[in-house]
């Protein structure tokens, strides 16, 4: 099994479009995907997603649902674990609870071949705790200087603070590929000269995404972009993503798996 967390340093770039569109891709490839809505803010993915949750995180834990009630069915290959109130308390939960949840998750491991985690913006613990329990963290940018400074932070962050080694730049709404080869390299630039003690850091470009009116559009018919609109430029930029990060999950073991990622997650120190 594959994880994936998504991120950026600014809000608005695009991280619950990408998403939601890769795991929908995904599953259009054949995959078995999990989304989780790690996003407190606006939880969003539902909306993009158009699934209805019927249950959340929080009548899991105080024992009103099973995980199988509360997982909900998306597009085709696509189950989304919808966030609500209770992903919050994910990193506050007694030893009892973590056990129930852990009972409950050990049977999904072997249902689904990618886990994908939509962490929102910033670096509020929650946001922290997902992304250093993923294997890799895609990291979503778009050209402008503010979103940049604060992608690199988010960066900075999770490679100090959190022993995160392995990121994937994605420039969103970029007008044309060199604008986000121009980021990447800005980047790997200051953190060529500020990371350089940081063992193992590697911060790949994974992709662009073009600017699409499209995206927008999608949300309003309610309707997936690569699902509704497979021929609009984003959608072809986002298929080329999930071909890259499939091509890069055959070239090594897949050493974490779905229990490693929650252990990591339910014991990360409290704040
Ligand atoms: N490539 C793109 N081209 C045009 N518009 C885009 C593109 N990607 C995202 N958008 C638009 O940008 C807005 C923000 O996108 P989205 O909600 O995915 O960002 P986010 O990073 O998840 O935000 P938040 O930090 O609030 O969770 C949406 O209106 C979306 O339609
Ligand atoms: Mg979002």
């Amino acid at each position: 099994m594959q994880i994936l967390s998504i991120t950026s340093g600014k809000g608005g770039v695009g991280k619950t479009s990408i998403v939601c569109n890769l795991a929908a891709r995904f599953g259009q490839l054949g995959k078995s995907v999990l989304l989780i809505d790690a996003d407190l803010g606006l939880a969003n993915v539902d909306i993009i997603m158009g699934v209805t949750p019927k249950a959340t995180l929080e009548q899991l834990f105080r024992g009103e649902k099973t995980l199988a009630e509360i997982l909900t069915p998306g597009p085709p290959g696509v189950t989304v674990l919808p966030s609500g109130s209770g992903v919050k308390e994910l990193t506050h939960l007694s030893d009892e609870q973590v056990m129930h949840l852990m009972q409950a998750l050990e049977e999904l491991d072997q249902q689904f071949d990618i886990l994908l985690v939509d962490t929102g913006a910033g670096i509020g613990k929650n946001v922290l705790d997902f992304n250093a329990a993923a294997q890799d963290v895609l990291v979503v940018t778009n050209p402008e200087p503010t979103s940049i400074t604060d992608a690199y932070a988010i960066i900075k962050v999770l490679a100090r603070d959190h022993g995160v080694r392995r990121f994937k730049l994605i420039v969103n709404s970029v007008r044309s590929p060199k604008v986000a080869r121009d980021v990447y390299r800005t980047i790997t630039t200051v953190a060529d000269r500020h990371m350089s003690d940081v063992p193992g850091l590697n911060i790949e470009f994974l992709g662009h995404v073009m600017y699409d009116e499209n995206v927008s559009l999608a949300v309003l018919d309610r309707k997936l972009l690569v699902i509704g609109r497979p021929d609009s430029r984003a959608s072809l930029c986002i298929a080329d993503l999930a071909d890259r990060l499939l091509e890069e999950s055959g070239d090594r073991p897949m050493t974490g798996n779905m229990q490693f990622f929650w252990k990591r997650l339910l014991q990360q120190p409290q704040a």
